[in-house]
């Protein structure tokens, strides 16, 4: 991959009252984009949800890169304060990266999962996209923490989420065909894939035994931690939410309200377009938030 370190010169605009900008590959972001609202009622958020372009899951890690940039010169070119990667295969595959280049604060999903597994135990499963699992990050990071893991790669359950099978027989079964082999002896099970959350009742039924765990509102809590400590805390948004996508935006629309979230604003980018912002902003000075 070529070297496109992010830039922007509009770092110096944002301020506590702009947005924290989130965005995953499709609507699974959506489980942590509603536990950022919930912890941080006066934020104003903007979610971007690549579903012209998902999954990610099975996509090569530098390309699933490159679209992290993208979304993040967007997401820049709207002023936000602060980017939450709320997928877990971009968080794997990008938020070092990000973390270093971009002017605002870059927050991925992995770290606060794993906080919150190792508070059950140190046998601890996980289940990913191809992408997560293959690229060893939770297995490294819990390991070095004495954990004793358990793996697997679960590619069909994302797609099958932005189909809207959630409660249905249909997941029932493929949640069983990856899950049936999950050792008794687990503590807890990571759901490393952001979208993962909403199949929670269907997998408490195939694997009664263990503590479901999801990043949400542990990634929701450093968020909130940071942005209070940084001093980019806003006390008098609204809570509003404007919603981009890459796909079709009405069917987006119909499956991120099953989320709870608002979704009068949602407007529709054009990925042509999305590439060359990201062009343009790999190519401008970079200037970051002052600490
Ligand atoms: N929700 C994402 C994750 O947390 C990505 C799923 C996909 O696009 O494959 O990994």
């Amino acid at each position: 991959m070529a070297t496109t370190d992010l830039h922007t010169d509009e770092a110096s605009r944002q301020g506590a009252s702009s947005c924290v900008g989130v965005f995953d590959s499709g609507v699974g972001g959506l489980t942590v984009l509603t536990a950022l609202r919930d912890a941080m009622p006066t934020e104003d958020f903007i979610y971007f949800g690549d579903t012209g372009r998902t999954p990610y899951g099975s996509k090569p890690q530098e390309m699933v890169a490159r679209f992290a940039e993208e979304i993040s010169a967007f997401l820049l070119s709207k002023q936000v304060k602060a980017i939450v990667i709320a997928c877990n295969t971009a968080s794997c595959a990008a938020l070092d990266k990000l973390s270093r280049t971009l002017p605002v604060p870059v927050f991925g999903v992995i770290d606060p999962a794993i906080d919150a597994a190792l508070v059950h135990g140190k046998r601890i499963g996980v289940i990913g996209t191809s992408g997560t699992i293959n690229s060893e990050a939770y297995q490294t990071r819990l390991s070095a923490r004495g954990a004793h893991v358990w793996s697997k790669a679960c590619p069909l359950l994302a797609p099958m989420v932005e189909e809207g099978l959630w409660d249905d027989p249909i997941a029932q079964l493929v949640v069983r065909h990856y899950l049936e082999d999950a050792p008794k002896s687990l503590h807890s099970l990571i759901l490393g894939c952001t979208h993962y959350p909403v199949l929670k009742n269907v997998m408490s039924r195939v694997v009664p035994w263990v503590n479901l765990i999801d990043s949400a509102e542990s990634t929701a809590e450093v968020v909130r931690t940071a942005l209070h400590q940084k001093g980019l805390a806003n006390t008098r948004g609204t809570g509003a939410i404007r919603h981009f996508v890459t796909g079709d935006a009405s069917s987006y629309r119909l499956l991120a309200s099953r989320f709870g979230v608002d979704t009068s604003s949602v407007t529709a980018i054009d990925v042509a377009d999305l590439i060359v912002l990201g062009q343009q902003f790999a190519a401008t000075p970079q200037q970051r938030m002052p600490a």
